[in-house]
């Protein structure tokens, strides 16, 4: 636990330690889907990660309009809070409408890599459900190829269903409806993380 921050402290109030869940939301953007599972889920303490300062100002007018009292920012890379975060301390973890960096050159760039799944896969409790969400056609076949060579990580879906149809515990995004707007299609992964020891 050295150098890890305690995920009980980031929460305006104390949550009891030892039966607390935390979600982790990866590039929340404006924040309307962070503040509408932070309502939703009162019992759950949420963690959101987003540099960009006007995402975050939306984001804390939501927490104010809807008097949320379970989020935590923090306005920067992700990446940097997941160095810090305890291992298996995740229950949920979202990464919606990320940035598809489309040139070859940039693709080194996209959130969904090898190396940011191995970090992720260490703060996810056995069983926890990552969800990821695109309306980008090769970013789609990315992450796709990236998760299920990935040890760490299932995606048990049966049917087309599974991935084209957003469930309603998944609340929409700014990005998806632009996605909508300009005739494009998202798909809705949800993976899961591994149980620890199993191949
Ligand atoms: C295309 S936007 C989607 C925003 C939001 N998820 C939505 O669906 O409306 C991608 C967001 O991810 C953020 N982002 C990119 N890399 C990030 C990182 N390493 N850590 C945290 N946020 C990141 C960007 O600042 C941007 O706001």
């Amino acid at each position: 636990m050295e150098g890890m921050i305690d995920p009980a402290n980031q929460f305006e109030v104390r949550q009891k330690p030892g039966n607390q869940e935390y979600w982790l939301e990866v590039g929340f953007g404006g924040g309307e889907h962070l503040a509408a599972q932070a309502e939703a889920n009162p019992e759950v303490g949420i963690f959101g990660c987003e540099p960009f300062e006007n995402g975050v100002a939306s984001l804390l007018s939501h927490i104010e309009n809807k008097g949320l009292r379970n989020v935590s920012i923090h306005d920067d890379d992700a990446r940097d809070l997941i160095a810090v975060l305890p291992g298996a301390s995740i229950s949920k973890a979202f990464l919606l409408f990320p940035d598809p960096w489309p040139k070859s050159r940039h693709v080194k760039r996209r959130f969904v890599s090898l190396e940011n799944l191995t970090s992720l896969a260490r703060v996810l409790k056995d069983g926890a459900e990552f969800r990821v969400a695109t309306d980008h056609v090769s970013y789609c076949r990315w992450a796709l190829s990236q998760l299920l060579k990935h040890p760490d990580f299932d995606w048990h879906a049966e049917c087309a269903a599974d991935w084209k149809v957003r469930s309603p515990d998944w609340p929409a995004t700014r990005y998806e409806q632009k996605a909508f707007d300009q005739g494009r299609k998202p798909v809705y992964f949800r993976f899961t993380r591994k149980m620890r020891g199993s191949i």
